[in-house]
């Protein structure tokens, strides 16, 4: 969480350092602040709230603005609430040095109080503040440069972070660093320019070319010069590795939608065609991946999979337990990363673990695959960020491709997951025959029409959006669902959560008369999915039970239906296809209405409060 944002080079810094947190603002957004040095004084804004606020506090004070070297930060509190004083940059005592922060040192609380018995006196409540007068103490004690003062005092802290420093001493370098927190250094044309982010959106219309440091690695960063990498530790030297950008500015940009979610629920046809290239190869009844075949006697030996993730790409891993146990008969378990790191799980070399993230950065399945790496499994990751914590930490895997996602609530990262497994469920159950050549080949074929009948299903807008109207003052909603499509009611149920704040609840259809029936009144919502397949006469029971209790029934069912059309109040539909893979239609309805819902009661759609899009603390 938190977004960094800075710049040493021949430009004005301010403008690149701000548009560089509106870009970031997906990962935090309840402060920001920034510091721009002009060769003599360091300018210092910042101020409770968003980039925005940030921005017309600057407007007031116009000279702030000036100067060739700027660091930004925008947060997501950790240590201090989010008010003006606790928002980075933080100076060192001396005010020679300033540092933005991404990640939480553990142990600040020790490392305060023994700089307290040394003079130093702390105005924020952070740990970043203490972080910079750390490596302030190590520079006078030592007596060394910022580097080698940096590198010091990390090896005193435990946690994880990614920071960027500038002492105006030593006004042409920045110094960054990493552990656990991703950072990205953009290298300007014959290095007479720098970027520093935590991901290469804030400078992809400046340089294409990027180094993305490694856990436990620092960079001095001086203009004219090649970047310096070692390890922190143990103070090797690193060949830093140039890369080069695939992302585009239009790629991040909202493209005429009023906003990030809206774009890139309808980004959804070409992102799931996009993750189908060259791996659905519908002409020869084939799906080629190179990361399955190669591994696929490990596949097929595995005494079962077990899939982490958190969130949304949980569901996704849910959705992946059904698939993999139907289509390819071989056991799942699916777990929240954040639980199984912790309750010391049975991990063998016989297991394969299936790591799913959207950003590739979030802690707790990050950790989830530590664990099981040092248990001896083989990990698998389905991610969307190139070159990830998540991507580089696993033994292989996939890529999603389903490009940027910078809504907060994820839209196409969820139904690109699932594209990713529905193949490598497929791909398994060919390879171990559990699939007969002709259901395998029909599932392909129907596979191939997911992205036009997604395209079709997006024309249903206006009519969700009419629905939305009807219960946007819900105060309860509950999603049903059963067997492929019980992770969508999960899903359902977040999405509208996190960005409408209306509490909602999904269940297995069956589990409804277990409890959450007692809920049911004239006022209360149900979301029910009740396509023709899988379970439609025990699901038309279920929601008949909801009606002799009042309860409003808005289905989701395959076109042409009439039985459901004659009992619900409403009924959104959808194309027919497999029942296995009717999660990639019947998602969308969902992702829909919530975002209609958030839109109608003036929710900030993007940036929904308290969340961050990487959760890169535990
Ligand atoms: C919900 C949402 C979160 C994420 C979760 C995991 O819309 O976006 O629940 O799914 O934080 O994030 P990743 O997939 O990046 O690991």
């Amino acid at each position: 969480m938190c977004g960094i944002s800075a710049y040493i080079g021949y430009r004005e810094a301010y403008p690149i350092v701000v548009n560089g947190l509106k870009r970031l603002e997906y990962r935090g957004y309840d402060s920001a602040g920034l510091v721009i040095y002009d060769g003599k004084k360091m300018q210092l804004s910042k101020t409770k709230g968003k980039v925005s606020d940030l921005e017309l506090i600057t407007d007031k004070e116009e000279g702030r603005k000036k100067g060739n070297i700027g660091m930004g930060h925008t947060r997501w509190a950790t240590h201090g609430v989010p008010n003006d004083i606790n928002s980075h940059p933080h100076f060192s005592q001396s005010g020679d040095l300033v540092i933005v922060h991404n990640g939480i040192i553990e142990n600040y609380d020790t490392i305060r109080k023994e700089l307290i018995t040394r003079g130093y006196v702390f105005e924020s409540d952070t740990d970043t503040e203490v972080l910079i007068n750390l490596i302030e103490e190590v520079k006078l004690n030592e007596g060394c440069k910022l580097g080698k003062a940096v590198q010091l005092a990390l090896t005193s802290v435990v946690g994880a972070y990614a920071i960027a420093v500038f002492d105006k001493t030593k006004p042409d370098e920045l110094v960054v660093a990493r552990l656990g927190s991703p950072i990205a250094i953009g290298v300007g044309k014959e290095k007479k320019e720098f970027f520093i982010a935590s991901d290469a959106s804030p400078f992809v219309e400046y340089t294409k070319n990027a180094i993305y440091l490694e856990d436990e690695e620092m960079a001095i960063i001086k203009i004219g010069k090649k970047v310096k990498v070692r390890k922190i530790h143990d103070d090797s030297i690193v060949d830093p590795i140039i890369q080069k950008l695939q992302m585009s500015l239009e790629q991040i940009e909202k493209g005429g939608y009023d906003h990030f979610m809206l774009k890139e629920i309808h980004e959804q046809p070409k992102a799931i065609t996009d993750t189908f290239r060259g791996r659905m190869l519908a002409k020869e009844n084939m799906i080629k991946m190179s990361s399955i075949e190669d591994n696929l006697d490990k596949f097929l030996n595995a005494d079962r999979i077990i899939i982490v993730a958190c969130g949304t790409s949980w569901h996704a891993g849910l959705v992946a337990e059904y698939l993999i146990e139907d289509m390819a008969r071989i056991p799942v378990e699916v777990e929240y990363a954040s639980e199984f790191r912790y309750r010391n799980p049975i991990i063998t070399d016989k297991d394969i673990v299936i790591a799913i993230s959207q950003s590739g950065e979030t802690a707790d399945t990050l950790a989830a695959i530590k664990l099981a790496k040092s248990k001896g499994a083989f990990v698998y990751g389905v991610c969307n960020v190139v070159g990830s914590s998540i991507a580089r930490e696993t033994h292989t895997g996939a890529y999603t491709h389903a490009g940027p996602e910078i809504g907060v609530a994820s839209t196409k990262a969820f139904t690109t997951q699932i594209t990713v497994l529905t193949l490598i469920a497929l791909k398994l159950g060919q390879a171990n025959k559990s699939l007969s050549d002709e259901v395998f080949e029909n599932y392909i074929q129907k596979m191939e029409l997911i992205p036009k009948q997604v395209e079709k299903l997006l024309e249903i807008d206006e009519h969700v959006k009419s629905i939305a109207a009807v219960y946007k003052d819900a105060t309860n909603c509950l999603y049903l669902g059963r067997g492929f499509n019980f992770p969508v009611a999960l899903e359902g149920a977040l999405k509208l959560k996190e960005i409408s704040y209306i509490h909602a609840e999904g269940y297995p259809a069956a589990e409804m008369k277990h409890g959450p029936i007692a809920l049911i009144d004239e006022n209360m919502p149900i979301f029910v999915i009740a396509t023709n397949k899988g379970h439609y006469e025990k699901v038309v029971s279920n929601i008949q039970e909801i009606k002799a209790r009042s309860g409003k029934i808005i289905a989701v069912v395959t076109e042409g239906d009439t039985q459901v059309r004659d009992i619900a109040d409403h009924v959104i539909e959808i194309p027919d296809t497999e029942d296995a893979l009717t999660p990639l239609l019947t998602t969308i309805p969902f992702q829909l209405l919530s975002y209609h819902i958030a839109v109608m009661l003036n929710k900030n759609v993007d940036q929904p409060r308290n969340l961050a899009k990487s959760v890169t603390v535990e």
